[in-house]
């Protein structure tokens, strides 16, 4: 028995800030923001909290999932931007959804967290601990980012996203988890401060990670990456994705992006992704189906899913 993804749904907060409001804000273009990182707008929560958007997100996987709150045995949520020093925002969402059985945690990998939760909440299905996990990747990245930093303020946007996971058949194929501290400084933020990052390093480790991860959780499941039905990768960067399907050799069609409409939103991305692939078609049951991500830790790790 392997764990399945049996409900998936995502939230994003309505206002828009497209390239062109940037432009107006910081010493921007649309055609730079676009050539260089395909992004063209991003959503910006404003009265909403981190948990409101996290509880939106799973109310919509609860349903599809067709489990109550009160069957789940673990909340885990992925997330950089909790609202409180502590508890954990797990903690408020379990609050919100009245999952009163449940236990909850926050996990901090950045980027990467929705696969570290994945990891965890699939350990707990295979080992009988839990049965049933909800699993939320939320941020609210725009309160963390330096609205004058024309390097990192157009990157970023807030969302969330949520799975439930399931005892099932096929589930995760394999995967393949990585950190190294000692690359903390190329993407961090301060306990009360926005956003740094070096830019031009990150977007060549990522390139080289994300290829290696892949392939190992590939050649674990067994599998090429001809094999794969769907990339759904962490999104960051448009060219980042481009260039690491092209040295997979998946082809464009085989790629879900969305970053233009939503830029990144760390540990919220793919479980964003995974919920609109599945409302558009582009996911179906039994499709295999290549995860990977890359953050600040620096996180990063592929894992293959049969959904
Ligand atoms: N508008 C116009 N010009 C800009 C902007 C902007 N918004 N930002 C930077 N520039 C300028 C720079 O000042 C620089 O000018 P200079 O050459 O005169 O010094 C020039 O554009 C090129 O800057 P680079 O940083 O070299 O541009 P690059 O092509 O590397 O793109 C980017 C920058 C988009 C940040 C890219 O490096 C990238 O995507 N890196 C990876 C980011 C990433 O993966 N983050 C993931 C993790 S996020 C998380 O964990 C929360």
């Amino acid at each position: 028995m392997g764990t399945t993804i049996v409900g998936l749904g995502f939230y994003v907060p309505h206002h828009v800030l497209t390239n062109f409001d940037l432009e107006k804000m910081v010493d921007t273009s649309d055609q730079w923001i676009t050539t260089r990182t395909g992004i063209k707008e991003r959503r910006i929560a404003r009265d909403e909290d981190l948990v409101d958007m996290a509880q939106k997100a799973s109310v919509k996987a609860l349903q599809m999932a067709g489990v109550e709150p009160n069957q789940l045995d673990a909340i885990l949520v992925a997330t950089i931007t909790p609202p409180l020093g502590f508890p954990a925002a797990a903690c408020l969402l379990q609050q919100r959804i009245e999952a009163q059985r449940a236990y909850a945690l926050d996990i901090s990998a950045a980027c990467s967290g929705f696969l570290y939760g994945l990891e965890l909440a699939d350990a707990l299905i295979t080992s009988g601990k839990a049965k049933k996990v909800l699993l939320v990747g939320a941020e609210k990245l725009s309160q963390i980012v330096d609205w004058q930093d024309r390097s990192t303020c157009v990157l970023f946007g807030d969302g969330a996203g949520a799975v439930v996971l399931s005892q099932g058949e096929g589930g995760v194929l394999s995967s393949t988890l990585r950190s190294d501290g000692n690359f903390w400084e190329i993407l961090y933020a301060p306990k009360c401060g926005s956003i740094k990052m070096k830019g031009r390093e990150l977007f060549r480790l990522a390139v080289r990670s994300l290829e290696e991860a892949s392939l190992e959780a590939l050649e674990k499941a067994g599998l090429k990456p001809q094999d794969i039905d769907l990339f759904v990768p962490h999104q960051a960067n448009v060219r980042i994705i481009e260039a690491v399907a092209e040295k997979l050799s998946i082809p464009k069609e085989k790629i879900y992006i969305n970053i233009d409409r939503y830029g990144n939103t760390s540990a919220a991305s793919i479980p964003i992704a995974l919920s609109e692939a599945y409302a558009e078609g582009r996911l179906r049951r039994g499709d295999t189906v290549l995860l990977a991500a890359m953050g600040g830790g620096l996180t990063w790790g592929a894992m293959v899913i049969r959904f």
